[in-house]
């Protein structure tokens, strides 16, 4: 197959680094389009975050650009490029923060990315997008919008997928993760997907969920967990005796993404085996708690801003405050503030809300740069204004995005 990928392989290798350190990449773009790399949920200077026409010239084909900076906080990312839906193709990678301080309590770790795919099966990623804008009438994205309402996250998406891919492989020839009977394993989960909110369980296994989007939570068990595109999150399982499937379930659509967990000796199941642990009540991010070290002190607003988050399929515009990216008025913030996003969805569809530069505080304290607002939803979110710039606040529904579900958040001299 014929794609787009960091170096030669989809997800790219994993960078590592510890908390504090200073990395330097140079991105080489051997693409023939230009490109840019953003480091996703980085607390990074402006200057490196990767999103042309806001913080950079975007590079070149045949060019060259390095990135520099220290990694402040441990924990869960990946990098993708800022330019047009290619985080559809296969430009995607993990980014894991060690923490020096790292407590344990696990043998192992793994790195599970997941994907919804289309590139190389019948038309690219662009082509969707220019049929999702250029159809006045007919609804080409494939999907059946009857789902519209159903609880949580309602519509199911703009695309369907002839794929879904749990790090690069479909269920028919999947990754397989060895481990011993009764080894504790960090899972790193990331979702990388462009249209695809996933349910993701073991079959046999419960998880403790103790990271999200690079922060503690309150260790919680559960069958499974939701997971948005561009949110991380870190789980504790501990190893059975056999072979077990790792699946992801696409939110409303049909199909599935497996991996295997080998232990022992088994029967390898089916690419389309039913997990009984989804008939189990599933988490949302949105009800874990955080760790008290997580925690953004509590503190009164000095500033708020409303998002409303509007459009539709037909015509395919997606809106920020009624307009769309480049239309709509920045955010303005002061360096020092503490700052309230009043978050209001205005459609039928849940969209995953991302913050560069950043991380916010939901009402209950939890520590995320990705959270998912259920449609008709509403929810606040707190920011400490102390990373100058200009920074993205937009869906990570890359279709969104591209088509203006995007903000910019100025910080202005006082
Ligand atoms: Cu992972 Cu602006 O995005
Ligand atoms: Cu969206």
């Amino acid at each position: 197959m014929d794609t787009w990928a960091y170096t030669d392989t989809v997800p790219g290798i994993d960078l590592r680094a510890t908390a504090g350190d200073l990395m330097r990449i140079t991105l080489d773009n051997q693409l023939p389009a230009d490109t840019t790399i953003h480091w996703h949920g980085i607390a990074l200077p402006n200057a490196v975050d990767g999103v042309p026409g806001m913080t950079q010239e975007p590079v070149r084909s045949g060019e060259k650009f390095l990135y520099e900076f220290l990694v402040p906080d441990p924990g869960t990312y990946f990098f993708h490029p800022h330019v047009g839906v290619q985080l559809d193709r296969g430009l995607y990678a993990p980014l894991i923060v060690e923490d020096p301080a790292e407590p344990g309590g696990y043998d192992s770790e793994w790195i599970v990315v997941l994907d919804d795919w289309l590139d190389g099966t019948g038309r690219t990623p662009d082509e969707v997008y220019r049929q999702l804008t250029a159809s006045p009438s007919a609804d080409p994205s494939g999907m059946d919008h009857t789902t519209m309402g159903a609880a949580p996250f309602g519509d199911a998406g703009d695309v369907a997928y002839p794929h879904y891919l749990i790090n690069g492989a479909i269920p028919a020839s999947p990754v397989a993760f060895r481990g011993k009977k009764g080894e504790r394993v960090r899972i790193r989960m990331i979702n990388a997907a462009s249209d695809t909110i996933f349910a993701v369980a073991i079959g046999g296994h419960t998880m403790t969920i103790t990271h999200t989007d690079g922060f503690g939570v309150e260790p919680r068990q559960s069958a499974g967990i939701y997971i948005g595109m561009g949110e991380r999150y870190d789980a504790i399982v501990t190893l059975g005796d056999g072979v077990f499937p790792l699946v992801a379930k696409p939110w409303g659509k049909e199909g599935q993404a497996m991996a295997l967990i080998r232990t022992g000796s088994g029967t390898v199941p089916a690419p389309d085996v039913q997990l009984a642990e989804f008939d189990r009540p599933i988490l949302q991010g949105t009800d874990l708690r955080p760790t008290e070290a997580s925690r953004l002190s509590e503190q009164q607003p000095d500033a708020s801003a409303t998002l409303e988050l509007g459009g539709q399929m037909n015509p395919y515009v997606w809106t920020i405050n009624g307009s769309p990216f480049g239309q709509n008025s920045p955010i303005e913030v002061v360096e020092g503030q503490r700052f309230q996003l009043d978050v209001v969805n205005a459609t039928m569809m849940t969209h995953p809300l991302h913050l560069h530069g950043h991380t916010f505080a939901l009402p209950n304290g939890l520590r995320k740069d990705t959270v998912l607002v259920p449609p008709m939803g509403t929810t606040a979110l707190q920011l400490q204004a102390s990373n100058p710039g200009v920074w993205a606040v937009h869906c990570h529904n890359i279709y969104h995005a591209e088509a203006g579900m995007m903000i910019a958040l100025n910080y202005r001299q006082n």
